[in-house]
């Protein structure tokens, strides 16, 4: 008998293409197309952000009772669609989602984002409900949507609940007065896991309370039970099994045969277009336009994670050698600035401050190649665009990196964590494009040749998600 097809909700705060900080917007745009394409409903849920009002969208015409305080609170629920395909169910409640930034301002994080991202999560519960759509699982994706496995827990009646861990450097950490503002009896609370020491520690909730764990690349699954890569909760994760299901990628929204954002397309076969935008490049980012250059690149959020320390380390290292860098990012103001000042120094760097997404492809193809330092990386996604985009990646031998890029074939893998090993890494890598020419060609078109689409992890997400309602049946 064919097994009947999966209602699945995805919560998350982020969601291409309607609002996006990192690769985590990629993720949640991405995943519920594959896994539709399998035949399954799948729909998402995000916050109506101020940044995604302008984003048509149709307002549902029932008010939306959101249990949450002693009173309850109302939102409103509009609905647009990934690729006229998956429903996004944008929740509306002004006091939390109305403002500039998700997580925060110039000041900091938010003061209320437990509130806020707890409003995120009591809405998804109620969701099915309010829509008449009866729910089989829902797919919780970081510390932003972890509450939703810790109250289900408290009810008598809820759906199962999947767990991803996009990055667990980011727990949702907040002073443990706030727990009355969760409205969970405090025997409740202690067994949900979300207490830790003197603190709510939101994602250690939902690696508790949630029926299952999934992380984004098998490497860092493995990596997040050690002392080393648990970021403080590998002892909430040592008792529990974590599955590593490894990132695909959108390849029709990376694709440089079809890329609107660059000045000519290319293929695997041709890669005359990927001259073009070196060029183009060069020339935007108010470099010397060379072809024989090796321009390197790098596009990231400014954060110790991203060892954006040991890239500027590298850069100065490099100062008198004939490589080029565009850059673009943002971040830590002190590697903003860092990074800013050898822009405005040196002829041969280029650095834009800010978040661009158009440029952020434009980089991807242009280079020739591509920079990740990381520190820790759960999956990386960059690489993987990198490589399709025949840019060859230069990263560090961790987490989902470790397991999309090989050693001279489809990039350039190091392992210690400095800024000299990366330094090393990067003089091979300009060796070869200088005194190896066809093996460099080689290794691009290995590259770009790459399987990389969604279908794969969307094979696996399916016998997870049946796997766990058996259990609960
Ligand atoms: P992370 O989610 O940890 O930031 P990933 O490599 O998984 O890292 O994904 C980062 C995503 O965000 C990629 O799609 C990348 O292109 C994008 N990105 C990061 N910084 C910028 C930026 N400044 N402008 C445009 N896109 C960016
Ligand atoms: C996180 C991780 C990154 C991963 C992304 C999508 O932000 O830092 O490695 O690729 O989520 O899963």
């Amino acid at each position: 008998m064919p097994l009947s097809p999966l209602r699945v909700l995805f919560v998350a705060s982020e969601c291409v293409p309607f609002i996006k900080t990192g690769g985590l917007g990629d993720v949640v745009g991405a995943l519920p197309l594959a896994l539709s394409a399998l035949g399954h409903d799948v729909r998402v849920v995000i916050p109506r952000y101020r940044a995604v009002k302008h984003i048509a969208a149709e307002k549902l015409p029932a008010p939306f009772a959101v249990p949450m305080g002693p009173d309850g609170r109302y939102a409103a629920v509009y609905r647009s669609f990934v690729e006229d395909t998956v429903p996004v169910y944008l929740i509306e409640h002004d006091v939390f989602f109305d403002r500039d930034g998700l997580y925060g301002d110039d000041r900091g994080d938010f003061s209320d984002n437990l509130l806020r991202f707890a409003f995120l999560s009591r809405a998804a519960l109620a969701l099915g409900d309010y829509l008449d759509w009866p729910i089989d699982l829902l797919h919780l994706h970081d510390w932003q949507a972890a509450l939703t496995s810790v109250f289900a827990s408290t009810l008598t009646s809820a759906p199962p609940t999947v767990l991803s861990i996009h990055n667990l450097g980011y727990q949702g950490r907040f002073a443990a007065a706030a727990a009355v503002d969760l409205g969970i009896e405090p025997g409740a609370m202690g067994a949900s896991g979300v207490l830790q020491g003197k603190f709510i520690n939101v994602l250690r909730g939902g690696l508790v309370s949630a029926d299952a764990l999934t992380t984004v690349s098998p490497s860092y699954a493995k990596e997040v039970k050690t002392e080393a890569g648990g970021a403080g909760l590998h002892d909430a994760l040592s008792t529990r099994s974590v599955t590593g299901i490894l990132n695909g990628i959108d390849e029709a929204r990376w694709d440089p045969k079809t890329d609107v954002n660059l000045v000519q397309n290319y293929d695997a076969n041709d890669l005359r277009g990927k001259a073009a935008c070196k060029l183009a490049l060069q020339r935007e980012s108010g470099l010397p336009e060379r072809a024989d250059v090796p321009l390197l690149g790098l596009v990231s959020r400014f954060a110790e994670q991203k060892g954006i320390d040991l890239f500027i380390e590298t850069m100065d290292e490099l100062a008198d050698e004939d490589v080029q860098f565009v850059v673009l990012g943002s971040g830590e103001s002190s590697a903003e600035e860092q990074l800013a000042q050898r822009a405005a120094e040196r002829d041969a760097v280029a650095c834009t401050v800010g978040f661009n997404e158009p440029l952020s492809h434009r980089i991807e193809a242009g280079c020739d190649l591509f920079i990740m330092p990381s520190r820790y990386e759960p999956c990386g996604l960059n690489q993987l665009y990198s490589q399709r985009y025949g840019t060859l990646p230069i990263v560090r031998a961790v987490g989902g990196l470790r397991d999309t890029v090989t050693d001279g074939v489809d990039g350039f893998r190091f392992d210690e964590l400095s800024s000299e090993a990366l330094t090393a890494a990067i003089r091979r890598a300009v060796t070869l494009f200088h005194t190896g020419p066809e093996a460099f060609h080689s290794m691009v078109q290995t590259a770009m040749s790459k399987p990389m689409g969604w279908d794969v992890a969307a094979r696996e997400y399916e016998t997870l998600y049946r796997q766990i309602l058996r259990q609960k049946a």
